[in-house]
């Protein structure tokens, strides 16, 4: 099979499969209408989110759910059926789907009109107040994350004067052909390549691919250290939660300071999360640039870059005043998008960030910690089963616990029962993302306790059927 998409397929054993066919029956009949809207679309919508991880024996029950509403903490697909949602938009919805304040807003917004370009009634005042949450001096707002961090890129190349930039392996960015790079050994050699066909390898020969968390990085970087405009980071790599190196993003921050060159945080996941300064003020590093999105613009699409007016006074030649001689006098680079400070977006971004004023540290402080103690729970839930399983969580996202080399290998080979054991959690009613996700405000004590109920449930379950290995201890309890 010519496809990187494609599982291998396992050979199950007879009752393995008749387990499978009985669960496929059950699951396809609770959700028939979103597998029939995903076929009906198929030939229209070419969508990778339908195909990623194809996986030939859970081919028939390999579709999306469609959701047709939410409210708080769940959604309800287009069958009826309620699911508590612990995908959450991405790690959009911080305080759960449609909260009241935010839909107010953009009702508001919607009766007063969506003016596109003329200046936006409240970007001046949504920029005041993500400087003061970050401790940033300026910002300029995009429609994505992929367009914050590609144009904080530019930004750090045009001030700098400088082209190369590092990135670290397992970071993603978005979908900038610019980061969408890998470190590859060959014959003893490390190499930057493109991570998929149709990305230039011209453009990845500016970027060095380096080891997260690595102190040896630090002195490739030294190495480098005239050549680099910028060294973008994510503080947490929502693919390793538990890799949270605090003292070697101090030194990165030394080092890149010496050197002078562009520190860049990117903060879409942990931006207003895991703290109100976001992981700037959790790690006590200040950064020249950050880029957000994802919860600041409360449901609608955003994208934010903040950073020291020496970088971002290259969007607009910097501050000036009228009645004196004064002009914007800074080089400046290229930045444009039709649907720039888009007025639901900015409106949506007010209310946010109004309402995490209003709500102080407590808020993060509360939902971070009830996320931790629901990941205790789970490891606890996966160690009683005896299974390789770690979760790991920074603030309110967890997933897959994997620095640790020991248990990464474990992880990956528990891969596999990880898919059916997602898909048994949706028909139980749990939306994952993956094999991790985000908590919000809304969810209850009662929620959080049912997940954990049809995880111990689902296990159960999968090692009856054979998916999963059995449990000694178990095994000597009866
Ligand atoms: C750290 C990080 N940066 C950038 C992006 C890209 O953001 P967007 O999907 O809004 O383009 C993401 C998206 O998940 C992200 O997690």
């Amino acid at each position: 099979m010519e496809s990187n998409n494609i599982k291998d397929i396992p050979n199950l054993a007879s009752h393995q499969q008749k387990y499978l066919d009985k669960f496929i029956t059950h699951y396809t009949q609770r959700t028939k209408t979103s597998k029939q809207l995903t076929q009906n679309y198929r030939s229209v919508l070419a969508d990778n989110r339908v195909s990623e991880g194809f996986n030939f024996p859970l081919k028939e029950i390999f579709y999306p759910i469609v959701a047709k509403h939410s409210l708080g903490s769940r959604i309800w697909d287009v069958d009826g059926n309620e699911y508590i949602d612990l995908m959450m938009g991405l790690g959009v919805n911080l305080f759960g789907h449609n909260p009241p304040f935010i839909k107010e807003v953009l009702e508001n917004q919607l009766e007063k009109g969506i003016q596109i370009g003329p200046q936006s009634e409240f970007a001046g005042e949504v920029a005041e107040l993500i400087c003061e949450f970050t401790k940033m001096e300026r910002v300029t707002f995009s429609n994505t994350g992929t367009e914050a961090v590609m144009t904080a890129i530019r930004l750090a190349r045009s001030v700098t004067g400088r082209n190369k930039i590092a990135v670290f392996s397992g970071s993603y960015h978005g979908h900038f052909d610019g980061t969408l790079v890998k470190a590859q050994k060959i014959d003893g050699n490390l190499y930057t390549l493109p991570i998929a066909p149709g990305i230039s390898s011209n453009i990845v020969e500016d970027v060095l691919v380096l080891d997260y968390g690595n102190p040896e990085s630090l002195n490739v970087i030294q190495d480098h250290e005239q050549e680099l405009a910028a060294v973008l980071v994510v503080p947490v790599q929502t693919t390793r939660p538990d890799l949270q190196p605090k003292t070697f993003l101090q030194q990165l921050r030394q080092i890149t300071k010496q050197a002078g060159i562009a520190l860049i945080f990117d903060e879409m996941v942990t931006g207003f999360r895991i703290h109100p300064g976001g992981a700037q003020a959790w790690f006590g590093v200040e950064a020249d640039i950050a880029t957000y999105g994802k919860i600041v613009g409360g449901g609608m699409p955003i994208g934010i870059v903040a950073g020291k007016a020496v970088y971002m006074d290259a969007i607009d030649g910097g501050m000036w005043n009228y009645g004196d001689d004064s002009y914007p006098t800074a080089k400046t680079t290229f930045f444009a998008g039709t649907f720039c400070k888009h007025p639901l977006a900015i409106a949506a971004a007010r209310a946010v960030l109004r309402y995490l004023k209003t709500q102080g540290i407590t808020l993060q402080e509360q939902l971070n910690q009830r996320t931790s103690q629901f990941i205790a729970a789970l490891n606890t839930c996966f160690e009683e089963e005896e299974l390789p399983i770690r979760m790991a969580n920074f603030g309110s996202f967890f997933g897959l616990a994997s620095s640790d080399n020991s248990t990464s290998s474990e992880n990956s080979a528990a891969s596999g029962s990880m898919d059916l054991l997602r898909y048994h959690l949706l028909h139980k009613g749990v939306y994952l993302l993956r094999a991790g996700g985000y908590l919000s405000t809304t969810h209850t004590n009662e929620d959080i306790s049912y997940v954990i109920q049809v995880v111990k449930e689902s296990i159960e379950e999968l090692r009856e059927a054979g998916f999963l290995p059995i449990s000694l201890k178990k095994l000597t309890q009866t």
